[in-house]
């Protein structure tokens, strides 16, 4: 049994590590500023309400506390925002990440699963994204996770840190029968926009662009549950064990579905129109992104238990549909709007 400090653990990701780590017998300890995470959402361990922008008050989090590793969800993670607030991103995802590596070493913990991204590849140059694709980020918050990667590596030569930077491709769905889901008080992503249109909640969604080099025009995600990521994270703590160093792998299913397919899945599993609309594209979005996660498999003997986009969609309608009360997404009126374009259930 391990103690595992999860920074952003009040957050998506987070949340799903903490029940995911509880379940498999660890101890685990959420520190969070509950900035954009939820209080209500801290299902599994103590909450320590801490800042990585405040030295004083990571210092208080790890005084008189044993981690055996850290897993660090919190940052800042919305393409269009940190081009328009990259200060915000640079701080909270570079200098945030480096002063809890300090405290780490001040307190002797000597090992770091970190969130990393697709972003930090830019556009891509390749159908499927290896770990060995170039590395040009086209927006700071892939800037910002790059710049904490390349941290990791010098603090793995200069220190002997041990790291794992996972980078997540399209992080999607919920644990509904655990009560954890995707709750963000200002939703910009693709499933949970599709699922509040099926369900009515507020206007029509809107599809970003439809004149994409790809087969339907829109563009192309790869979805990976988010359990599958929790997995893949308790994983790399044990392959850290043996395995000195920093380490990167790519997580994805190795599929790619545009965002029409994902509207067409959406409209099959809730059995709803799902209304939409076409809008300009939304800067900073590349055509494609496909993961190879080959290395993940072979290395971590990482195996995604939700391989096909339908579940992984109902488990976010599932959530969806009846969010808890501390969920800031609205309640689910009766009916949806009349469709303005809909696509065949
Ligand atoms: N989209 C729509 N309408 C919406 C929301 C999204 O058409 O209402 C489109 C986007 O334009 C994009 C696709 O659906 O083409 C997926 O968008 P998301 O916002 O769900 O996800 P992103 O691909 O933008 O973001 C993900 C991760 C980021 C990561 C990024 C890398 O969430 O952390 O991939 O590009 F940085």
């Amino acid at each position: 049994m391990r103690h595992i400090l999860i920074c952003g653990g009040a957050g998506y990701i987070g949340s799903h590590m903490a029940q995911y780590l509880t379940e498999r017998g660890d101890s685990v300890t959420v520190l969070d500023n509950l900035s954009t995470g939820h209080r209500d959402a801290i299902r599994w361990g103590e909450l320590i309400e801490a800042d990585l922008l405040s030295p004083e008050s990571l210092e208080r989090a790890f005084t008189g506390r044993r981690f055996d590793a850290v897993m660090h969800f919190a940052a800042r993670s919305l393409v269009g925002e940190s081009v328009s607030q990259p200060y915000d991103y640079y701080a909270n995802n570079v200098t945030g990440t480096l002063n809890l590596l300090q405290a780490m070493r001040r307190h002797d913990v000597d090992r770091i699963v970190f969130s990393s991204t697709a972003a930090v590849f830019g556009n891509p140059q390749a159908d499927v994204i290896d770990e060995d694709h170039p590395k040009a980020p086209i927006n700071p918050y892939g800037a910002s996770k790059l710049m904490a990667e390349r941290i990791l590596a010098d603090a793995a030569a200069a220190y002997g840190l041990r790291s794992t930077c996972l980078r997540y491709f399209n992080a999607a769905g919920a644990l509904p029968d655990h009560g954890i889901g995707e709750a963000h008080a200002c939703e910009t992503h693709l499933i949970p926009n599709v699922l509040r249109a099926a369900l009515g909640i507020g206007s029509a969604m809107r599809v970003f662009g439809d004149d994409y080099a790809t087969p339907d025009g829109t563009c192309v995600r790869d979805y990976v549950h988010v359990q599958d990521l929790a997995q893949a994270h308790a994983l790399a703590l044990c392959y850290m064990d043996d395995t000195p160093g920093a380490h990167a792998f790519n997580l994805g299913n190795g599929r790619g579905f545009s965002v029409r397919e994902v509207i067409a899945a959406a409209g099959s599993v809730s059995g709803r129109s799902i209304p939409f609309e076409l809008a300009e594209r939304r800067p900073g979005d590349p055509a494609s992104l496909v993961a190879s996660s080959a290395r993940a498999r072979e290395v971590l003997g990482w195996q995604p238990q939700w391989t096909e986009l339908a579940p992984i969609i109902e488990s976010a309608w599932q959530w969806h549909r009846s969010p808890p009360a501390w969920s800031p997404q609205p309640p689910a009126p009766g009916m949806a709007p009349a469709a303005m374009d809909v696509l065949p259930a």
